[in-house]
């Protein structure tokens, strides 16, 4: 039987069973049961769906406080690597985590582009380039749903930037939609035939994307012949029947929403046909099909494998220390990296003390452990290092580290919880790994709990301690007879921004050794629907799923042993270093900085953390500055210092996979998958802020990054986008190419000039011969050379990217023959040109 048939043959057997359901049950199954789950059917074998965030890790069921899970590097690093292997491994390992957990499909990958480096959300989308965009994700695809689990490609579409994400309007050309933005989900359609989609929070050109007929129904399902779903994100769907129309298949999360009994009218009242939502449950039984979730033709749903590797196991250690590495990114070195093999070293830093591995929103998991640089580098270099904190990073409390609190009731790490209805009764009491909970949100109560109390027991020595708490309420926090209390309000206008970004509160507190503390709620749920529909401006529905989020978001403890003061921490920093001779400062930005549900404002690293990486510079022989961000920051020191590298937030192994790469063990083989712009706002788009119409124009077209470098749409930007050193040295030889079967050939012979085996990525862009067209990625591939040796790369350039969109016309067009291939380790390195007939 053909692929074809086959096809064939499964969708009249699915066609079949949603005729056996009325329409009533049909649209149950259309909305999610819960926060990540589907209401399954037992009457046609349709088992209850489980979804699960994220890019870099499986989450599980739980928003907040779930199982320990293995969190991956973000996607940066995934990208960075430059290699369809890599990312395919992401997605087989990514599968086997979502089988440990019975998750039917992983709510990733995030194939939104770097359109200004101020979104907050880069961290989790893959580059500014489209191409390596869609390459990445596809490879990813296919390495996850090649283990039967969903891949989900989100957000479609246009949603680079998160102020005001659920009401602000994408406004883009056509052009730079098709040549741009959906390019990834095509190539991830195409490349690796991805089984689900997710329609973003913002309006695309006055459309919401969740009603987007035009994107949706013509392009994505009809142009493409694409035959998988697409859920909303979450509360994001602001209609009934628009998005029911408009190619919107299933309406998360769940149990309320805008569809339910308000479809059924809808159907009944013949604004949307019946076929319209029998075409939905299609979408729906094909995926659970392909998932595992659907038992039919006498077949149980897909065995789960059972000997999949442990979240800490030394498998999973190897594998995500290594990816880890692989797109790790040396930016400068005057030879400082890899470290000497002999001297001391002064590591410097609270982001070497506290790496950040991950970043914020629903991206975040539980890891079962995370690894800081100071312990990688000290497991490696023994007492060569001294470990020296840094200035502070934040200006917000952050939950308590669970190892500075133990619950009074059972000893461990953590806090106990308990819940109060409005008349004290008690509701639930729990104990808690974590010092973060949400409440009201993904636990399964039967009636709204009014206050929470939660009670620990701290590890601090007599002395000041940062007590505080985090979350919308009224708070008393008490320890023995001291107690700091606060009342905390929402303030924006975004739900998910209260969930993601809460308000919070500290003070520091003298207090005695092993303190317990009790800290008390009373918690004030935010009526969204008075603030929201009560502002013209939003202009929301009543059907606005947004109005049904009542989650009180996130409710955390903060206590840690008061900071000392910067000024203090700097001296100590540079005498350290002063010893030492070699510095390793760890800088970089933290989750308040890359974050889902708010944007950055400055590229500026924040705190004082420039004046420490000078002060350091001037008192150490050597200066080598690792940067514990995924997205670009300003090195206003660069001049001053040996050697920089980009570590992305490279997951539980993270430390230990810089201290591979500092020392050389690992090679950092990563080339920077965004351009780093040399000051604020010297980049080709740059504004994240919605006008007063809610509008925020994608006036760039299609020369975003480097593309609009080139174009000088600003000024040349610090590093290019594809800049990346390694350790190896590279000679480029003869260059030739040919237009093969499948489209333009590019051979490129490289040389490792130097004395150790080192990996290139050969990169192939295509600067067109029509003046209007953007010079663009078209081609790459990596190459493992052995020190002094020579090889012929051949990079296969992909013919999606030597088309033009024709608006006039509605349909694509070759670009003019003609042009040059520019070899390029990024574009501020050219190494060839040739000419194209
Ligand atoms: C995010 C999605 C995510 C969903 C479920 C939303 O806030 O935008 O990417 O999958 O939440 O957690």
């Amino acid at each position: 039987m053909t692929d074809t048939t086959h096809a064939l043959d499964r969708t009249t057997r699915l066609g079949e069973l949603v005729g056996r359901l009325s329409l009533e049950e049909k649209v149950h199954l259309l909305t999610g049961e819960t926060a990540f789950t589907l209401p399954g059917s037992d009457r046609i074998g349709l088992a209850p769906l489980a979804f699960s965030d994220g890019p870099t890790g499986v989450r599980g069921l739980k928003f907040i406080g779930g199982d320990a899970v293995a969190l991956f590097p973000n996607a940066t690093l995934i990208a960075g690597s430059f290699d369809d292997e890599i990312a395919g491994e992401v997605g087989q390992m990514l599968a086997e985590e979502a089988q440990r957990q019975h998750i039917h499909v992983v709510l990733g990958p995030t194939v939104n582009l770097h359109r200004t480096p101020l979104g907050g959300r880069l961290f989790e989308a893959y580059s500014e380039d489209p191409y390596l965009t869609g390459r990445t994700a596809a490879a990813y695809v296919n390495g996850m749903q090649g283990r039967g689990t969903a891949a989900c490609l989100k957000h479609l579409v246009a949603n680079e930037s998160e102020t005001l994400r659920n009401f602000m309007d994408s406004r883009v050309s056509e052009t730079a939609l098709r040549e741009l933005y959906l390019l990834p989900f095509e190539m991830a359609v195409q490349d690796a035939h991805a089984w689900s989609m997710m329609a973003a929070y913002n309006d695309v050109n006055g459309v919401p994307a969740t009603e987007q007929d035009h994107v949706q129904n013509r392009i994505v399902k009809d142009e493409w012949d694409w035959d998988g779903l697409i859920m909303s994100d979450w509360f994001a769907t602001k209609s009934t029947a628009a998005s029911a129309n408009g190619g919107l298949d299933l309406v998360m999360p769940g149990p309320d929403g805008p569809w339910g009994e308000r479809l059924v009218t809808a159907v009944r009242a013949g604004e949307v046909t019946e076929e319209t939502v029998d075409g939905h449950v299609l979408r729906l039984l094909r995926l659970a099909d392909r998932a595992g979730g659907l038992a039919g033709d006498g077949q149980e749903p897909r065995q789960r494998a059972q000997d999949l590797p442990a979240v800490d196991s030394p498998r999973r250690q190897e594998q995500l220390r290594r990816i880890a590495a692989r797109g790790m990114t040396v930016v400068a070195n005057d030879g400082a990296l890899p470290l000497a093999e002999a001297g001391d070293v002064a590591l410097i830093g609270r982001h070497a003390l506290d790496t950040v591995d991950m970043g914020g929103g629903s991206a975040k998991v539980v890891p079962p452990y995370q690894s800081t640089v100071a312990e990688g580098l000290t497991a490696l270099l023994g007492n060569r290092v001294s470990v020296a904190d840094g200035v502070a990073v934040r200006t917000r409390a952050v939950p308590a580290d669970p190892a500075f609190l133990a619950d009074p009731a059972t000893g461990t790490p953590g806090m106990g919880v308990v819940l109060l209805a409005a008349d004290g009764a008690e509701l639930i009491r729990y104990h808690s790994d974590s010092s973060a909970i949400s409440i009201g949100w993904d636990d399964d109560l039967d009636q709204d709990p009014a206050t929470a109390v939660l009670t620990t027991t701290l590890a601090n020595e007599a002395g000041p301690v940062l007590l505080g708490a985090i979350g919308a309420g009224r708070w008393t926090v008490a320890a023995g007879d001291r107690e700091v209390s606060a009342e905390l309000g929402f303030h924006g206008k975004d739900p998910g921004e209260t969930m993601l970004r809460p308000p919070a509160f500290d003070e520091v507190l003298e207090l005695p050794a092993g303190a317990t503390v009790t800290a008390t709620v009373a918690l004030d749920p935010v009526d969204w629907r008075e603030l929201l529909l009560g502002d013209p401006a939003l202009d929301l529905s009543e059907e606005s799923h947004l109005l049904d989020m009542s989650a009180m978001g996130v409710t955390a403890l903060v206590a840690a042993p008061a900071p000392r003061s910067d000024d203090a921490l700097i001296a100590d920093a540079e005498a350290a270093a002063r010893a030492a001779g070699t510095a390793v400062v760890v800088v970089g930005l933290t989750e308040e900085d890359e974050t889902e549900a708010a944007d950055k404002a400055t590229l500026v690293l924040p705190g004082r953390q420039d004046e420490l990486v000078t002060r350091v510079a001037a008192a150490a022989a050597r200066t080598v500055v690792v940067v514990n961000a995924a997205t670009p920051v300003l090195m206003p020191w660069l001049d001053q210092v040996d050697a920089v590298l980009v570590a992305g937030l490279p997951g539980q192994e993270g430390g230990h996979a810089v201290a591979a790469v500092l020392t050389g063990e690992l090679e950092p083989t990563g080339r920077l998958v965004t351009s780093y712009p040399a000051a604020d706002g010297a980049a080709p788009a740059w504004d994240v802020v919605p006008d007063e119409d809610l509008v925020l124009s994608y006036d760039d077209g299609t020369f975003i990054g480097h593309r609009g470098f080139h174009a000088g749409h600003a000024p040349a930007p610090l590093f290019w986008f594809g800049h990346g050193l390694g350790y190896g040295a590279w000679e480029y030889g003869t260059v030739q190419s040919h237009e093969g079967e499948a489209g333009l050939v590019v051979d490129v012979e490289v040389t490792n000039t130097s004395d150790r085996a080192s990996r290139e990525t050969v990169q192939v862009y295509l600067d067109p011969a029509e003046d209007d067209q953007p010079i663009r990625l078209v081609g790459y591939r990596g190459v493992e050379v052995p020190a002094g040796a020579t090889a012929t790369v051949t990079v296969a350039c992909d013919e999606r990217l030597r088309r033009r969109w024709d608006e006039a016309t509605g349909t694509w067009a070759p670009l003019a023959s003609g042009g040059q291939a520019v070899v390029a380790r990024g574009l501020g390195d050219v190494r060839a040109r040739v000419s194209l007939a």
